[in-house]
């Protein structure tokens, strides 16, 4: 499923209107990056560049103008098409290809941009630029606004530099529901990938070989990991960003597996912990229950109207009773929660926006306060306890556990709704599962 160029327009409108009249707006996409000599990574276009063209080509740019009379024009400025490069690298939808397939009113040969951008930018108001992306691209822009200023007596560059990213950030956190749908087939893929996972791993089996079986799913589904994969064995899944995922997974430990794919620019982002032997020791299955709950009531909490961080104070409350409770912290859960004494064990935040981006853009607070949950923001729900595999302060048999169970969810008009539910979490469907793969 690919969202119909109508989206993108619809986008482009809605931007256009925000800027206002006699304005301009530039977005580039990002660079192709090199791996290494003649092998680069492979390309994946800027997101907001995405987000308002849905052109994935390298080498775009693309300029809305608005005008006296709303109107506005949009000139995308691409690859041309070349026999040649063509057979090398691949298709280019070139400048045809630009104004019949991409919608826009205008196109350009990307060469032409610093010639053709002058004329553009003379005699408009205000400037809206996505400002510290590219170092070199800004570098360019104050070329073209000197350059405008200076060849031309009678006309001149916008008087106003204004940050393109405060406009789009909030467009996109904001998610229509043809966005989620398409975070949906993103979240089925990676849940099967996971549930994959839990029916292949035995002891013994490398980290990346486990991984490989998550990369399986995505590549059959024609998927990418929307970031480095996590699968740490044992006392690796206390390492917040362990990707090297090169040891072996042993018998009687858990495993911490932080992987997803991206599906039409979209992300999903789920973790599930689960025994590699397919049971949990007691020790395991009593952090695990802490994590779980704390991870359901984190989850209800993600309401509309409600501020981004209930869903955080909500974990954090319920995984300091279950530290409590289990003797890892002593004393009162109020004052251990003021002091963040919990940190020892719980030192990450409980979730993030997602969206085209793992990490996904919009501000987390407007002023000084939290923000509040809007139909369509989509937030992960990532608890943990990480028990260091030195933490002397603990009893040995806790040490060296890891756990943290994530899902992403909406904040709907009917109450939160998860994505990611079709790979199961609680202790007894996981191990049920896990037994079934074996038998
Ligand atoms: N996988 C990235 C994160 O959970 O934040
Ligand atoms: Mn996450
Ligand atoms: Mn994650």
């Amino acid at each position: 499923m690919k969202l119909p160029q109508a989206d993108f327009r619809h986008r482009r409108d809605r931007l256009a209107e925000k800027m206002g009249p006699n304005s301009i707006a530039i977005i580039a996409t990002r660079e192709e990056m090199y791996r290494n000599r003649d092998a680069d990574y492979k390309f994946r276009a800027d997101s907001s560049f995405f987000y308002l063209t849905g052109f994935a080509e390298p080498e775009a740019v693309a300029v809305i103008e608005t005008f006296e009379d709303d109107d506005y024009s949009y000139s995308l400025f691409c690859r041309e098409r070349n026999r040649e490069m063509e057979i090398w690298n691949g298709y280019r939808a070139g400048i045809d290809g630009a104004i019949e397939d991409y919608d826009a009113d205008e196109a350009y040969a990307i060469d032409l941009l610093d010639e053709e951008i002058i004329e553009k930018l003379l005699n408009k108001e205000r400037l809206y630029y996505r400002i510290g992306h590219n170092a070199a691209f800004d570098a360019r822009v104050s070329q073209w606004i000197k350059q405008a200023d200076g060849e031309h007596r009678h006309q001149s560059a916008p008087a106003q530099l204004v940050q393109l990213d405060r406009i789009v950030d909030e467009m996109r956190l904001v998610k229509s529901p043809q966005e989620l749908e398409l975070m949906q087939i993103a979240a089925n893929i990676s849940a099967e990938a996971h549930t994959r996972a839990m029916q292949m791993v035995r002891p013994g089996m490398m980290e990346y070989a486990l991984e490989a079986e998550l990369n399986y799913i995505f590549g059959q589904n024609g998927c990418v990991p929307s970031y480095n994969s996590i699968v740490g064995g044992g006392a690796n899944a206390c390492i917040l960003h362990y990707v090297e995922n090169n040891q072996p997974l042993k018998d009687g430990d858990l495993v911490l597996i932080d992987a997803a794919c991206e599906y039409e620019f979209y992300a999903s982002d789920i973790t599930r912990t689960f025994p590699v032997n397919g049971k949990f020791s007691a020790e395991q299955k009593a952090l695990y229950e802490v994590v779980l709950a704390s991870q359901y009531a984190a989850i209800d909490a993600v309401r509309i109207g409600n501020s981004y961080r209930e869903p955080h104070e909500a974990a954090v409350k319920i995984l300091t009773e279950g530290l409590v409770n289990l003797g890892l912290l002593k004393g009162d859960v109020n004052e251990l929660i003021k002091t963040e004494a919990y940190r020892q064990f719980y030192m990450h935040g409980t979730g993030h926006w997602l969206g085209m981006d793992v990490h996904d853009v919009g501000s987390y607070k407007k002023g000084e306060d939290w923000r509040q949950y809007e139909e369509g923001m989509v937030v992960t729900v990532e608890p943990g306890l990480y028990i260091a595999p030195d933490d002397e302060t603990v009893d040995e048999k806790w040490r060296g556990i890891g756990i943290r169970i994530e899902d992403d969810v909406v904040a709907t008009s009917k109450g939160p709704r998860v994505l990611t539910a079709n790979v199961v979490k609680d202790i007894a469907d996981i191990e049920h599962l896990m037994a079934q793969a074996k038998a």
